[in-house]
């Protein structure tokens, strides 16, 4: 008898759907072959039915199977299809049917006592199901809250493979799982703590918040033990709350990673990644054997921070190039090619020499001019051309350390100004166009920052004496533009030209 059951697979961000066929013919020898480009953990699926079937007390099916994976050109990976491949021989072998087959797709790994287990992409493939004109997807329950954020498509949850036949059967109602969305909203209160407790650094700050508010790529340059990375931790409690549609984009992106590495069904609060320096261009872009996506996707709509730049190697900084450009990464291999959203600030820490300290007025450093050049070198050019502000964080002095008193502005007040630039922003742009000023391309910039005399001659002199290179030019506008939204005025003035010249000090030293 020949049965059908949908399905889904995951590839890059997306979901297709996957047609499972089953035919079982008796006599001959008792055999399970499984065609249609299956990868070995589809292949050992065939165990994990067989035990699963066993103990839910089902009958395993006997005579020569056929599994059919259908389109059958394109890869399966993942154990996603057991659950599916499971009611497949079920149905075959005439022990379960059901309307739900035309109406539902399943998915789910199953453990061998029938258990189900989470699976990667669910809410992709809840997407793909409603597309598909499906009136919904039969999934392992702890995959039921990321699910169901999906308008127009049931999410029924099951906890084992008896439970899902018996929802096939029409023997148990499950009803559909919604997710409460505004509810996940409210309570996303931040994790991040408050900028008033780093001491000092108060135009540190202020250039982070510039930053934000325009979505600028940021360097700060100074000695060990100055609150680089304190400042940087705290970047996201000033950056705008997300909206439900970035939610579900980065949420996609967490979800098709391996299940043991994610906490959250949604993701409500922008990502902060901060990968170490030892690690591999694979897992900075993504990729593998089976594709993952990388630190640069999961930091989609967040931060992506590197700390201790120059210790990265090459290749790893090398593959930030196209992220940084397009907001997208593509990754080919032999077997694949996926598209993965990687559309992030970037935050850059460093020391200002190999011993940290050449900026520290109290201490020696015993670096050459070679090895300063060298070290600030390794700030490939590429890279360096998509920060636009650069900031030195100097050495505390005591009395600022010791300072017992609250340091400047708390989160919540640098949030708010950074969220009327935005709207600012958000607003000129009028629906059309890049939608911070990070983003302008030339025309558009030399629309929106249009400069008095004043500011022109001032400009002027200061790419003339201190050398700055016709680069700096535009990223001096870019950020022009946002100190002129911070103060919410349409004119930019002499002292905003000022302050972001300021913001381009590495022009003069690495280039
Ligand atoms: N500006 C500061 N205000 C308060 N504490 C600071 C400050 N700078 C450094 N510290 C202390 O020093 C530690 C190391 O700071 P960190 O941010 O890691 O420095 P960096 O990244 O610049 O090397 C912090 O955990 C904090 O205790
Ligand atoms: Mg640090």
């Amino acid at each position: 008898m020949l049965a059908r059951v949908q399905s889904a697979a995951v590839l890059g961000i997306d979901a297709f759907t996957v047609a499972i066929e089953v035919d079982n013919s008796a006599g001959g020898m008792n055999k399970i072959t499984m065609v249609g480009l299956p990868d070995a953990a589809v292949k050992e699926s065939e165990d994990r039915v067989r035990s699963a079937l066993r103990n839910s007390g089902f009958r395993y099916p006997r005579g020569y199977n056929v599994i059919n994976l259908a389109p059958a050109d394109i890869r399966k990976e993942g154990s996603a299809l057991d659950l599916p491949i499971a009611l497949g021989l079920l149905a075959a072998t005439a022990q379960l049917e059901g309307a739900a087959f035309n109406n539902y797709a399943f998915v789910g790994e199953l453990a061998l006592d029938g258990s189900l287990r989470p699976v990667a992409g669910a809410l992709a493939m809840a997407i793909n199901a409603r597309n598909q004109g499906l009136q919904g997807i039969v999934l392992p329950a702890m995959n039921a809250d990321e699910a169901g954020v999906v308008q127009g498509c049931d999410v029924i949850p099951v906890q084992s493979l008896e439970q899902a036949a018996a929802f096939v059967a029409g023997d148990e109602v499950i009803p559909p799982h919604r997710t409460e969305v505004d509810e996940l909203f409210q309570t996303a209160h931040l994790r991040v703590p408050d900028f008033d407790e780093v001491k000092g650094q108060g135009h540190v700050k202020r250039a982070l918040m510039v930053a934000a508010a325009g979505a600028h790529n940021i360097l700060m340059v100074g000695p060990p033990g100055t609150g680089k990375t304190m400042l940087a931790s705290r970047l996201p409690g000033i950056l705008p709350p997300m909206s439900f549609d970035e939610s579900l984009e980065t949420t996609r992106i967490f979800s098709v990673c391996p299940v043991e590495q994610r906490k959250d069904s949604l993701i409500v609060t922008r990502p902060f990644r901060s990968p170490h320096h030892t690690s591999t261009t694979v897992s900075i872009a993504g990729g593998g054997q089976q594709a993952h996506p990388g630190e640069v996707s999961l930091a989609h709509n967040g931060i992506l921070f590197l700390d201790e730049l120059p210790e990265f190697n090459r290749a790893a900084l090398e593959v930030l190039r196209q992220p940084l450009e397009d907001g997208q990464v593509h990754i080919r291999r032999a077997n694949y090619s996926v598209t993965y959203p990687s559309r992030f600030m970037l935050v850059v820490a460093m020391n200002p020499c190999p011993c940290g300290c050449r900026t520290d007025p109290r201490r020696d450093c015993r670096c050459s001019y070679g090895d300063v050049q060298r070290y600030m070198g390794r700030l490939s050019g590429p890279l360096l051309d998509r920060i636009d502000i650069h900031v030195d964080v100097p050495a505390l002095s005591f009395d600022e350390l010791t300072d017992t008193r609250s340091s400047g502005p708390s989160t919540q007040e640098v949030r708010d100004q950074v969220l009327a630039a935005r709207e600012r922003q958000h607003a000129r742009a009028n629906g059309s166009g890049a939608r911070y000023n990070a983003h302008l391309d030339t025309k558009t910039l030399r629309r929106y920052c249009v400069l008095n005399d004043a500011s022109k001659s001032l400009l002027e002199t200061a790419l003339n004496t201190l050398g700055l290179s016709a680069r700096a030019y535009d990223k001096i506008l870019r950020i022009a533009r946002t100190l002129a939204d911070l103060e919410g005025l349409e004119d930019i003035t002499e002292m905003h030209v000022a302050e972001a010249v300021q913001y381009r000090s590495l022009d003069k030293t690495v280039m």
